[in-house]
């Protein structure tokens, strides 16, 4: 196994990065039958939340903060779901600062690069691994950067504005020329989040003008199954005739285009 590490990102908050690890993760799991470890590195501990209804856990005492302590992921491993496992997170993490300083002083390309030195066992373990950051230039998503192969850009259609997305592009760029970072960009994911709203298409025209192939065909339009997900876990649940009720089917249809159309860009890259 060679697994591929993925960072969903963007410099906005609340744009949908979330939601995006989660139901691709899910739909990984699920729709590929695919070895998917989930990493929380967001000490709000959303993407944990979601992930921990999905599988019915309560109480989860592991932690990433731990692990990052102790220099061992493994043990922090908790099982979600068939397919699915996740490292979880929560507001101990906040000072992931503080640990990577006491760790390596004075040493800042360790400092960032410490995830990617965790996370390489599991490459042989899992086929693909989703890093859920917050939305700040950080320890949190330099961390992030530097462990993955590739970056998903969540871009929020509503809001007249490419700004996020933009400063996550040439933030990486810098990274990749500072520091060692080989990520790319496999896909740019037009999201939208508010009820009624309707897709920006200038913003929209203004990315494919900038961005080209890299920003899917595929929108996310607004759901409300999407939300009710936050609250209850990510499921399909079937109706008396053995069908997938109906709002599940389209929130599920949605991201598995995403994922086969992630799929396909990522082809189209690793074959130039
Ligand atoms: N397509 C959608 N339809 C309906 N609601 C959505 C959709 N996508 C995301 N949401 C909702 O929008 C809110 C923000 O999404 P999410 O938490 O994924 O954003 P985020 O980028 O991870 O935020 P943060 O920057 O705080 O980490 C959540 O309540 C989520 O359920
Ligand atoms: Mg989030």
């Amino acid at each position: 196994m060679n697994g591929k590490v993925y960072v969903v990102g963007n410099f906005k908050g609340g744009v949908g990065k979330t939601k995006t690890v989660t139901m691709l993760a899910y739909e990984a799991a699920t729709y590929l039958k695919e070895r998917i470890l989930v990493i929380d590195m967001d000490p709000q501990g959303n993407a944990t939340r979601v992930l921990a209804k999905t599988g019915n856990l309560d109480n989860i005492s592991k932690s990433i903060t731990d692990g990052f302590r102790n220099g061992n992921l493994t043990d922090e491993i908790v099982h979600v779901m068939d397919n699915l496992d996740m490292i979880p997170a929560n507001t101990s993490f906040r000072n992931l600062s503080k640990i990577l300083f006491d760790k390596y002083p004075d040493n800042e390309i360790a400092q960032i690069s410490y995830l990617k030195e965790l996370i390489e066992p599991f490459k042989n373990s899992y086929d693909r691994i989703y890093i859920d950051v917050p939305p700040t230039i950080s320890d949190y998503s330099d961390n992030a950067m530097i462990a993955a192969d590739y970056c998903i850009i969540v871009l929020q259609t509503q809001e007249l504005s490419l700004d996020g997305a933009q400063t996550y592009i040439a933030y990486m760029q810098f990274l990749s020329e500072n520091y060692n970072a080989h990520l790319q960009v496999v896909g740019i994911i037009p999201m939208m989040l508010r009820q009624g709203g309707r897709v920006d298409t200038r913003v929209l025209d203004q990315a494919r003008e900038m961005y080209g192939s890299n920003v899917i065909d595929t929108i996310v339009n607004y759901q409300e199954r999407l939300k009710v997900y936050d609250v209850e876990g990510v499921h399909m649940n079937t109706n008396a005739n053995g069908k997938v009720e109906m709002w599940d089917g389209k929130a599920h249809q949605i991201f598995i285009d995403v994922l086969n159309e992630l799929n396909d860009h990522e082809a189209y890259l690793e074959n130039i």
